[in-house]
């Protein structure tokens, strides 16, 4: 069933203030949650607001922190998150690299004492629309295989990188580096539905469709060897750099409300016009997009696509038509609103 978007941001943002969380910081959680399902990636969606809060409420997240730079230098800072909400960190931090970029061309921020921050390219599309290269890294819980290995070593480590266009919206690259995010396991989980074959092997490293033995077992890298390797960088660049938790020593955002996470980001924005004017960068990125949506599509496939392309046409698509959320969650979530006491009208 479909429902409103605006009424369900609501509805997020007054669960997250009786979490505790100040108004602005509820409305940053609400977004990225909401905006996920609005562009179709409901694994860091609605689905997660229980756990947030309950992250909220148990202290294991601190609401109401600023993040502090300990290291200054021209173009790079290292950074304290302080435990505060995931997401409204990267916001913050990534506004700071914008900051400092216009001064310097470019600036990036690695950042320690971070939690899970949803989906990467909330932050990403932020510089992209201001007018900078935005890229966003985060380091996770240890779920996914090293090539070769039988173990989890790696996190579903996300990468976005967002580019502005000329007349175009931004090409936004988001990605886990598993071959999807754990979260679709989740959600297929929780939904009964089974998974694909290549996404997951169970305990005993055999693949499986059974989104319960994926859970206990451990997800593929994307694109084996060369995925495993963009995840383990990703990892050095959000542990090694700044001394946040490496990925198996990383708690989990589902399971574990005593311990905080110590996660890593590595943000960065960079600007164009260190490189080109406006005119000479938008003429040439036109050119290129037109380029790759002039690609005569192959037999079955109705259109070639951008990065990001599909995701803004499901958003605003939900804009006009609502949210789609299946019944579990939706029912989940009225019965959360019962539970903190807010308004649960928009589930009917
Ligand atoms: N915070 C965390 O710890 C964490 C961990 C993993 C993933 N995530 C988030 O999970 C989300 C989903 O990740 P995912 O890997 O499942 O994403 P996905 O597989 O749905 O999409 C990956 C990329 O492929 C592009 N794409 C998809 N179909 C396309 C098509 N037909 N043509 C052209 N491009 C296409 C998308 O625009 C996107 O950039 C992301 O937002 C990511 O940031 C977060």
């Amino acid at each position: 069933m479909k429902y409103d978007s605006k009424r369900l941001m609501k509805f997020a943002t007054d669960l997250f203030e009786k979490a505790g969380m100040p108004t602005l910081e509820a409305e940053i959680s609400a977004r990225s949650l909401v905006e996920a399902d609005m562009r179709g990636v409901g694994s860091h969606g609605l689905m997660r607001l229980r756990t947030y809060a309950k992250r909220i409420t148990t202290g294991v997240v601190k609401a109401g922190v600023k993040p502090s730079v300990v290291r200054d230098k021209p173009a790079s800072l290292l950074v304290d998150g302080k435990n505060g909400m995931g997401c409204v960190v990267a916001l913050d931090v990534m506004q700071l690299c914008m900051k400092r970029a216009e001064e310097t061309g470019a600036c990036f921020a690695a950042v320690y004492n971070g939690n899970h921050f949803g989906i990467a390219s909330l932050f990403t599309v932020a510089a992209a629309e201001a007018g900078f290269i935005g890229l966003a890294l985060s380091n996770a819980t240890a779920s996914v295989v090293p090539y070769g290995g039988a173990v989890p070593k790696l996190g579903a480590n996300p990468l976005s990188v967002a580019i502005p266009s000329g007349r175009r919206r931004p090409l936004v690259l988001d990605m886990a580096t598993s071959v999807v995010a754990q979260g679709k396991i989740i959600q297929a989980n929780k939904e009964g539905r089974t998974i694909p074959e290549g996404w997951a092997v169970d305990a005993q490293g055999q693949p499986t469709t059974d989104p319960a033995a994926a859970l206990k077992g451990s997800m593929l890298p994307f694109g084996g060897p060369k995925g495993y390797a963009i995840g383990l960088i990703i990892q050095i660049l959000c542990s090694a750099l700044c001394g946040a938790n490496s990925d198996p020593a990383i708690p989990s955002f589902w399971n574990n409300f005593e311990d905080p996470q110590n996660l890593g980001f590595f943000l960065g924005a960079i600007k164009i016009d260190g490189f080109a004017t406006p005119e000479q960068y938008g003429g040439r990125i036109d050119a290129l997009m037109d380029g790759i949506k002039a690609c005569p599509p192959a037999p079955g496939v109705a259109e070639v696509l951008l990065p990001g392309e599909l995701e803004f046409r499901n958003q605003d698509l939900a804009e006009k038509q609502g949210i789609e959320l299946s019944d579990p969650i939706a029912g989940d979530l009225r019965a959360l609103a019962g539970e903190y006491g807010v308004d649960g009208g928009v589930f009917g």
